[in-house]
């Protein structure tokens, strides 16, 4: 009986998830942050679970804790979580739900900035953080059988999220509409559109839960044929 209620369609599957924003240093007591809660990527991660799936959860810091059955491991960092990803390889499918900062200060410094007599600003200068979706979903050998990212934009969401598919190389995009006056950044609810190549699938608004079973559901069914 144990083993038929932890059977599901993902059983023996592998599954990593990436989730929450990064924290970028400036200095020892600074960081650059984004407004991601990590509540989809967690959200996802306990519905592939309730699947039946093994999940690799590497998750920046997020505001919702991550769900139970996962192997967690916690990241600041772009460059540590691309350094996880790669631990956390291989994979029978990776989900990049996580908001990773595109820069990253170009020179951290190990001593707090002051502010000088004279009143001089600091400028910070930044580099651009490793690019980890399209990194495995380029992968040659080892790469996951789906490699599935997102696409917060604000503006013309599918256009750029189709631009994104094919730049970045994966099978998905889940693109969703992150405006202020949406309030999904950091919300309960999300609206996405599945790009892949076989067309766009817009789907309601609904609650991040209920978008997390929705697409663990599809992952089951893609994995499966
Ligand atoms: N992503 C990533 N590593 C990065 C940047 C993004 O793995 N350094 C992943 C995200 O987890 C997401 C997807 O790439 O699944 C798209 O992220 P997004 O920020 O929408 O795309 P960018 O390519 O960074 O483009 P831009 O921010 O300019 O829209
Ligand atoms: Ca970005």
């Amino acid at each position: 009986i144990a083993a038929a209620l932890a059977a599901g369609p993902l059983s023996g599957q592998h599954i990593l998830v990436t989730s929450g924003p990064t924290h970028e240093p400036i200095d020892p007591v600074r960081y650059i942050a984004n407004r991601s809660s990590g509540a989809q990527g967690s959200a996802i991660a306990r519905a592939l679970v309730a699947l039946g799936a093994r999940v690799t959860f590497v998750t920046g810091p997020a505001q919702v804790p991550p769900p139970d059955g996962v192997q967690v491991v916690r990241v600041q960092t772009a460059r540590q979580m691309q350094e996880a990803v790669t631990q956390a390889l291989p994979a029978d499918a990776a989900v990049f739900a996580a908001a990773v900062a595109d820069w990253r200060v170009a020179r951290e410094v190990t001593s707090k900035i002051k502010k000088d007599a004279a009143g001089t600003l600091p400028v910070l200068e930044f580099t651009e953080n490793p690019d980890i979706l399209a990194e495995v979903a380029q992968m040659g050998a080892g790469r996951p059988a789906l490699v599935v990212g997102f696409a917060a934009e604000t503006d013309d969401v599918v256009a750029h999220a189709r631009a994104k598919l094919a730049r970045k190389g994966c099978d998905w995009i889940v693109a969703n509409d992150v405006r202020p006056e949406t309030g999904i950044m950091g919300g309960d609810e999300n609206a996405v559109t599945v790009l892949s190549a076989e067309g766009a699938d817009s789907w309601p608004r609904m609650s991040k839960d209920a978008v997390a079973r929705k697409l663990a559901a599809r992952i089951a069914q893609a994995l499966s044929t």
